[in-house]
């Protein structure tokens, strides 16, 4: 996830480039770059790691001028952040400059075959590729330098057919040397809008860069792509040629634009979670397999069949993930799997055989007793594999294989999308084990079209955030909560009372469900909520008993159940309701609700939702 600004207008380009990106730092923020075309007719680009405040700083020392430009601020997916895996990347002998949010699939066989014509590439993006691509289709094509009598179709049709072989997702704002007066934009599966001046026309990812520059915006669709001058705006459509654009108006200031227009960036992550569970999966699926496919094992199938043991280890929330990995693959793969505290797997000394995997789960990849147990297994002579979202951190880059999450930036220190994308990636690995095991091709089927409406599901849970808003005002007070699912669910309960504990300081517990009456139960009185995670499934049943020893001795309930479960709701103060899926996918579902509670409690109390006190988003100490 990264984001992308261009202009091109009477102003010099960088001033607006600049403080657009600023506006979409929350984005990514490992590198930073802006290109503009000069009066001179070259291109100026400065690149930089780090922050848009540095690359600021270089452009006050090294101004870029020009009445046309591009820029991105990155979070990377392919290529370590650095300046030269920095966007923009130049295509050909510097004949074009592409800045691009979003992944390419098959970069590496494109990469080749243009290898094979000549290019030669100078960083390790997917990105450069893309440009590559434009200027090889470019060159075929021998176009005249004026173009504009033919409203740039020429250019537009050598960009849709680099466009046409590229699979996977992309914004993209380009500019070409010899056409100083025109921004192409194209769209695919990650946001882009133009913005409408007079006479001039600002590109952004979304619309929080243009507050007091315009009001008038245009969102561009999948599949559509902008031919962009400082007086004209284009929009053709791939199947439908030149297509109408509604110009919205802008319905929000220059303030309060950095959370694109949510008041944490908790609930923003929170709300990303289709999108970023999309992510995960995107180019992980074989249909023709029916099973999951991962670039990054470095290991072979052979080898992995032979893997008799998992040990997955990690802290907080990442370890929740694991527990929830641990049924996952315990259930689809028949796999034993052991999940530890890193904390306590650095110093534990367990007996490993030869045929032990180790993941190590984490987020930010940076996390100091995460590792540790790392290093500690390798040095053992176990197979150790990344589960990480940043990309290019410690964890990432020690490991011997591992895959990345793809959830974008995870600012709010209570981690949210991390976590279902997590749960997401773990699911996709017990199908992986489990097709190598003794799952059938039907049966990998019926997992993969589970996984692929995963993200639709959790759009709907979303749904409730209104009405978990009013449960939040009214239980704000409590001082205690209790938190109780069973199986899939026991690791949810954690999560949900881990969350609430982090960012509203109320003192929560998560228990299995059955395991209450054997002490926590002592705690319940009129003024402790149980949250129930209810969900239907082979122990629905056995929940319902338990729900109703709460009752039973005066607690109130907050139950989160399946649409329509008319049981339950009958029996809980308050319900929540989230749409049926499969056991095993039930917790990515599940937490939306209790990622939910705690935020709106959090507000209710007037916590620091996003910084909350004691606490910091990378643990890098022990
Ligand atoms: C989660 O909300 C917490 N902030 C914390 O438990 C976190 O999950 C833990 O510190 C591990 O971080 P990591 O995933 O970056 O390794
Ligand atoms: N894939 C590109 C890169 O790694 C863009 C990243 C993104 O948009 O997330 O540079």
């Amino acid at each position: 996830m990264c984001g992308i600004v261009g202009y091109i207008g009477p102003r010099e380009a960088a001033d607006f480039l600049v403080t657009g990106l600023r506006r979409l730092e929350y984005r990514g923020y490992d590198s930073a770059g802006v290109a503009t075309i000069t009066p001179e007719g070259e291109f100026a680009v400065v690149k930089t790691t780090g922050r848009i405040d540095r690359l600021a700083a270089q452009l006050a020392q090294t101004p870029v001028h020009g009445h046309i430009g591009i820029g991105h601020t990155r979070w990377a997916t392919h290529g370590a952040p650095s300046d030269v895996n920095a966007h923009p990347h130049l295509g050909g002998d510097a004949a074009l400059a592409v800045v691009h949010n979003g992944v390419i699939e098959n970069f590496e066989s494109l990469k080749q075959r243009l290898q094979a014509e000549g290019y030669s590439f100078r960083s390790a993006t997917d990105t450069e590729v893309i440009a590559q691509l434009i200027d090889s289709c470019l060159k075929r094509q021998e176009l005249a330098a004026d173009m504009a009598a033919v409203d740039y179709q020429p250019l537009v049709a050598v960009v849709r057919e680099a466009l046409s072989q590229l699979q996977g997702t992309y914004g993209l704002a380009i500019l070409f040397r010899r056409w100083p007066e025109v921004i192409i934009a194209a769209r695919l599966g990650s946001p882009l809008v133009v913005g409408i001046g007079s006479d001039e026309h600002f590109v952004a990812s979304d619309a929080s860069p243009l507050a007091g520059f315009t009001d008038k915006i245009v969102y561009l669709a999948d599949h559509e792509l902008a031919v962009v001058t400082a007086d004209n705006l284009r929009v053709i459509h791939r199947d439908q040629g030149c297509v109408h654009h509604d110009v919205h108006v802008l319905d929000f200031q220059a303030g309060d634009i950095a959370k694109g227009g949510y008041a944490h960036y908790m609930l923003k992550e929170i709300f990303e979670q289709p999108e970023s569970i999309e992510n995960v999966m995107r180019g992980r699926l074989d249909h023709d397999a029916a099973t999951s496919k991962f670039g990054g094992f470095n290991l072979t199938p052979q080898q992995l069949r032979t893997a008799n043991r998992i040990i997955m280890t990690g802290c907080g929330t990442s370890w929740h993930a694991g527990l929830v990995g641990e049924y996952q693959i315990e259930s689809l793969a028949r796999l034993p799997v052991e999940v530890e505290y890193a904390s306590e797997l650095r110093y534990r000394n367990p007996p490993l055989d030869n045929n032990t995997l180790v993941f190590a789960i984490t987020q930010s990849g940076e996390t100091a007793d995460t590792l540790a147990a790392l290093r500690e297994m390798k040095r053992k002579g176990c197979p150790t594999l990344g589960i990480c979202n940043v990309v290019g951190s410690t964890i990432a880059q020690e490991t011997d294989g591992g895959f990345y999450l793809r959830a974008g930036p995870e600012v709010g220190v209570a981690s949210t999308k991390a976590f279902t994308s997590q749960c997401t990636l773990l699911a996709m690995l017990a199908l992986y084990f489990g097709r190598l095991r003794h799952l059938s091709f039907a049966a990998g089927m019926r997992i993969i079209e589970q996984l692929k409406a995963l993200p639709e599901h959790v759009r709907e849970s979303l749904a409730c955030n209104d009405q978990v808003q009013r449960i939040a005002e009214k239980y704000a007070h409590c001082n205690n909560f209790l938190y109780l699912g069973r199986q899939f669910n026991f690791p949810t309960a954690l999560e949900g009372a881990l969350k609430l504990k982090e960012i509203s300081y109320i003192h929560a517990e998560g228990y299995p469900a059955a395991e209450m009456k054997h002490g926590p139960i002592a705690l319940v009185d009129a003024q402790t909520p149980s949250v129930f995670l209810l969900p239907h499934g082979q122990v629905y049943g056995k929940v319902i008993s338990n729900l109703q020893e709460i009752k039973a001795r005066g607690g109130p309930v907050i139950a989160v159940v399946c649409r329509g479960d008319d049981e339950a709701s009958k029996l809980a103060d308050d319900v929540i309701e989230i749409p049926a899926v499969e056991e095993f996918l039930q917790p990515v579902v599940t937490v939306i609700p209790l990622q939910l509670l705690a935020y709106h409690i959090a507000v209710a109390r007037g916590c620091d939702v996003d910084k909350p006190r004691n606490l910091a988003k990378s643990v890098t100490v022990e």
